[in-house]
């Protein structure tokens, strides 16, 4: 195993550091899937490889201070989410960290305060594990990093702080990157593996460098279906080979499009995934409809809106019925007029407007 995986060595006056108490907090985004995971095999490996971007406005921002738990049969932690004390997510938690035992080498050591809160509503239409996942993870680094022997590099801290989110939640793992990352093994991705993800290493077009991210919610109730429960219909899914070769091909000519700046390939591969996810769902079994009829009515306007002004803009979807529309910058005042339409299909009217995001930011380490 790496350095960057394995348990580094603690330093010798580690619990004294523990018992003076260790802080640390970082704030991390929630991220959009391009090219979507969907379907595992094993624990917490993907199927197939995926890739998002991070954005700016949607994140998450947790505290952890550690304290020294002489009986060493830590983790033991309290956690508080906005505000109000939550101990069956701290229980959840603690079972997530026991996992984690073979890489962080000083949880049977702590107590762990943990506080945590989100800048986004519950019903955003974002998903809340990837920045929570990955805030977690990184302030959970962060702490080993101030009681360790010796510093992780940059690059190995980032690549840990993506197998632990990873842990927690698999598309966690690409928001501890700025920008465009990708998650799982691929032959044009240098680096890639499945138990980690990795930025990309190309400059994207000018198109993609302030690719906004506007969410039109459909529909504020919870979802349907569980992440982890989509994921197992996947299992025995007749389509589920086809689909996982289907991504791997998108993501060539994803990279691809990124680097020349083709908009055109990259919203036909784009809706092609958002609309290949939900297929998955309605034919699994059992099957589920994830779309609102409101989320085919607003596809339906945009599609002959774009063609009509000639604009360029796309829509994805996550497991859910609320639209993300991802345009160019440049084509903001276009795209603005187009939503003035579609607001009418919202819920609410509601809207939420991102961008592509410069990723997680800590206070008081690295
Ligand atoms: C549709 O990362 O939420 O958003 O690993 O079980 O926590 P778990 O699943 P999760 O799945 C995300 C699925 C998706 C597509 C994506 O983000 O790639």
């Amino acid at each position: 195993m790496s350095k960057s995986t394995s348990a580094m060595t603690l330093s010798s006056d580690f619990k004294d550091k523990l018992s003076e108490g260790v802080n640390t907090c970082w704030k991390s985004p929630a991220n959009i899937a391009l090219v979507k995971y969907w379907g595992k095999k094993g624990h917490q490996i993907p199927a197939n490889p995926s890739l998002s971007f991070s954005l700016d406005e949607a994140y998450t921002i947790t505290r952890i201070h550690a304290k020294l738990n002489p009986n060493a049969n830590g983790p033991k932690v309290s956690f508080t989410f906005e505000g109000e004390k939550n101990p069956a997510f701290a229980s959840k938690i603690e079972q997530f960290l026991n996992d984690l035992l073979p890489h962080l080498e000083y949880l049977p050591h702590v107590y762990l305060e943990i506080e945590s809160g989100n800048n986004f509503p519950h019903s955003a239409g974002i998903a809340s594990s990837a920045s929570a996942m990955s805030a977690l993870a990184l302030s959970l680094l962060c702490i080993e990093q101030q009681l360790l022997e010796e510093q992780l590099d940059d690059n190995s801290f980032y690549r840990k702080a993506s197998l632990i989110a990873r842990l927690g939640s698999g598309s966690a793992c690409r928001s501890v990157y700025a920008g465009f990352s990708m998650w799982g093994k691929h032959d044009d991705f240098k680096d890639s593996s499945d138990n980690y993800a990795i930025p990309i290493d190309f400059k994207p077009g000018s198109l993609f460098e302030n690719i906004h991210d506007t969410i039109l919610l459909v529909d504020q109730n919870p979802k349907k279906v569980s992440s982890r429960v989509g994921h197992q219909l996947m299992d025995n899914h007749p389509f589920a080979k086809a689909r996982y070769d289907q991504a791997v091909t998108n993501l060539s000519k994803m990279r691809s499009c990124l680097i020349e700046n083709d908009w055109d390939t990259f919203a036909s591969i784009t809706e092609t995934e958002a609309l290949s996810l939900h297929a998955m769902m309605m034919s699994s079994s059992p099957g589920y409809i994830l779309m609102h009829p409101n989320t085919l009515k607003i596809v339906e306007h945009l599609v002959e809106k774009r063609k009509q002004n000639h604009v360029n803009v796309c829509y994805t979807l996550d497991a859910g019925p609320n639209l993300h529309l991802l345009y160019p910058e440049e084509e903001n005042d276009k795209v603005a007029l187009i939503i003035s339409e579609l607001t009418q299909y919202c819920s609410d009217g509601k809207v939420i407007y991102d961008t592509i995001g410069k990723g997680p930011e800590n206070k008081h380490c690295k």
